[in-house]
Formats: C-alpha cells, sequence, structure tokens
C-alpha cells in the first residue's frame, strides 16, 4: 500500500484549439468541467494553436483566437496561481514527443480516425500529413503530462484511446514511461449539436452561424438562435428517438440548470417548444453571463495576459522535459 508521502494526487491535461470563437458545446461539453477538476486535482490546461494549424488559418487571426482563448481559460474560472495554463506552441517539448511518437504509431491506426476523414472531406484541397498525425501529438499533449485524466467532449474518445494505445505499446517496449490516461467525459453536456442541423456536432468552424452559439453571443443573439433552431412537429417536450432538434435542447438546458430529462418533461407539460425555447434560451444566457463579463475584463489587460503565457509556459516545460529527456534516453537518443 502507498504511505501518504507516497500517494501522488492525480494529474489532468486538457487542450482547446484556437481555430475559432468556442461555442456552447466547447463550454458545456468540456470547458465548464475543468475549473472543479483543478480544484481536486494537478491541472495542466493549454491552447492547442499546433493542432489549429492542420487546417489552414490567417496568421494575424490565429494570433488574436489565441490570446482569446487564453483569457477564456482564465474567465472560466481556471487559477493560474494554482493551475499550469499554457500556449501549447511556447513548450518545445509536444511537437518534440510528437515526432518519437509518429514512429510507434501504425499508419492503418490513423487512417481510421473518424475526424481525419471529416477534416479531410471538409478541406480536400489540404489534406496535409499534419492532419493526419493530428492524434498523435494530441497523444503527446497528454503523455508529456503523465495525466490520469484527460476531461473532454464525447468527440475526442476515439483521439484519447488512440494515446492509450500508443503509451501502452511504449511502455511495452520500454517500462513504464507514461501514465495511461483516462478520458474524463461529463453527463449531459458530452455532445452539444448544432442549432440547425442536431444530427451534427455545434462546431467553432461550422460555416452556418445559425446553428452555433459562441460563447461571447450578446444575449439577444443566443435567444434568436435558441428561438430558431430546428425541433419537429410533434409540439411536446420529450427526450426521445427521432426528436435530435428537442433532445438537443433538452440537454442543453439540462447541463445549464442542473435538472434530469424527467424533471425537464415535467416542468413544459402541456406547455408549447415557444416556452420552452424561451427558457432555454434565458438558461443559456444566465450560463454564459459571468463568463463573458469576467472575459471583457481580462482581455484588455494584455500585460497580464503575457504573464499568464510566460509562467505558464516555463511550469509546463518544467513537467514536460522532464517526460521528454526520459524517453529521449529510452530510444537511444545521445545525450552528452
Ligand atoms: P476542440 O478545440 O475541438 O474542443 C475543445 C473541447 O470541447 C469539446 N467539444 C464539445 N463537447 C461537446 N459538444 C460539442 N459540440 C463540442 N465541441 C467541442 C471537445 O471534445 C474538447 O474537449 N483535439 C482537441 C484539442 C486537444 C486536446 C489535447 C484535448 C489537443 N490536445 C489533449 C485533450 C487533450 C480539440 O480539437 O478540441
Amino acid at each position: 500500500m502507498e504511505s501518504v508521502t507516497e500517494q501522488r494526487k492525480k494529474k489532468i491535461l486538457s487542450c482547446i484549439q484556437p481555430s475559432g470563437i468556442p461555442t456552447l458545446g466547447n463550454y458545456l461539453g468540456a470547458l465548464k468541467n475543468w475549473p472543479p477538476l483543478a480544484e481536486e486535482f494537478d491541472g495542466a490546461f493549454a491552447v492547442a494553436d499546433l493542432h489549429a494549424i492542420t487546417v489552414r488559418q490567417e496568421p494575424a487571426k490565429l494570433r488574436r483566437q489565441t490570446a482569446e482563448v487564453l483569457a477564456l481559460l482564465l474567465a472560466i474560472g481556471l487559477d493560474p496561481d494554482k493551475t499550469i495554463i499554457f500556449v501549447q506552441s511556447q513548450v518545445p517539448a509536444h511537437a518534440q514527443l510528437a515526432w518519437v511518437l509518429n514512429c510507434f504509431t501504425q499508419f492503418g491506426e490513423m487512417s481510421r480516425m473518424t475526424q481525419f476523414k471529416d477534416k479531410s472531406a471538409a478541406h480536400a484541397d489540404n489534406v496535409n500529413v499534419g492532419l493526419f498525425a493530428y492524434p498523435v501529438l494530441m497523444a503527446a499533449d497528454i503523455l508529456l503530462y503523465q495525466a490520469d485524466l484527460v476531461p473532454v467532449g464525447a468527440d475526442q474518445k476515439q483521439h484519447l484511446e488512440i494515446a492509450r494505445d500508443i503509451a501502452n505499446r511504449f511502455n511495452g517496449i520500454y517500462g513504464d514511461v507514461f501514465t495511461i490516461p483516462d478520458a474524463y467525459i461529463g453527463k449531459s453536456g458530452e455532445r452539444v449539436m448544432s442549432l440547425q442541423n442536431p444530427e451534427k456536432k455545434m462546431s467553432k468552424s461550422d460555416p452556418n452561424p445559425k446553428g452555433t452559439i459562441s460563447i461571447f453571443d450578446a444575449p439577444e443573439v443566443i435567444m434568436k438562435k435558441v428561438k430558431s433552431a430546428v425541433t419537429d412537429s410533434e409540439a411536446k417536450v420529450r427526450f426521445a428517438e427521432g426528436k435530435d432538434g428537442i433532445n438537443n435542447l433538452m440537454g442543453i438546458y439540462s447541463c445549464c440548470t442542473g435538472l434530469s430529462m424527467e424533471e425537464i418533461e415535467r416542468e413544459f407539460d402541456g406547455k408549447g417548444y415557444g416556452d420552452f425555447k424561451v427558457r432555454v434560451g434565458e438558461a443559456v444566457v444566465e450560463e454564459l453571463r459571468p463568463v463573458r463579463e469576467r472575459y471583457e475584463r481580462i482581455i484588455s489587460d494584455k500585460a497580464y495576459l503575457k504573464e499568464v503565457a510566460e509562467k505558464g509556459a516555463e511550469a509546463a516545460s518544467g513537467i514536460a522535459d522532464r517526460t521528454l529527456k526520459k524517453v529521449m534516453k529510452k530510444v537511444g537518443f545521445w545525450i552528452p
């Protein structure tokens, strides 16, 4: 049995891409879970800008969005004095470990990734090797910090599984180098769908802005989008197969209020979709209001953001470089 002094606090790590304005899906599926987990565990959270360039980005926009997403990580309530908050490209070990892990990952495994299939169809003119190897970089992000838990939405589950496979394979050859990570998928917000096409996940990169609620949308914009969400002709608020639009709104309402599906059905018994949508819109506005207000204050303080990023990169590098060094020794790189 481990003695008290030997017990180590569990570690968590997660990242978000600065490839657009984060959505309600990012918030309910992932970000909302991060501050309470960071209280309980040793946490590291990053803005994954290396991942973002697998799709062509406009440099000035990418730079601005990276600072915005960093500010958002602070606005959701992560405390940089207790938790490591950093920008991925400022910690070179991510790209270095990714290269090594590329050599322990099979072409066939990567070809089966559903996100690769979707993204290569969406960007057929730019199916680059980075897009293909993206899950290996994600594995490097996770394994560098020896993370036990990785809080993500359901769309990242397959990438987590491949990270586990790569870690197990590497450990099988070289001994216990990496902690095997588990996905932490929150209960209700695991998959928030587009308001206009509820068979598709709500996404930062959706070209139809009506389907996506951005974390920074003004209250009247949120209300308008929810009111125009696709539903069905039954006019009854109940969670059932074939009612994707209503199921999605119920899921969103459940995340914002903590109510179960049964409680929501009871609340709206005998009421129409109009009443329901107004309540969902109000609940989303109230959920995002404090985040938006804190964000407005933080984003204008560039000196503070710079300080957080520098401190975060230094702390992250300290941990990441330790793991990288171990890996370099194991594979046989000469370290004079
Ligand atoms: P990204 O930037 O697409 O999304 C960030 C987080 O938000 C979750 N998410 C959703 N959850 C529920 N419903 C949705 N509609 C929805 N859309 C997004 C995602 O699951 C994710 O948790 N590859 C990752 C970033 C990444 C990463 C990592 C994550 C890079 N390295 C290491 C964990 C660990 C991504 O593109 O997330």
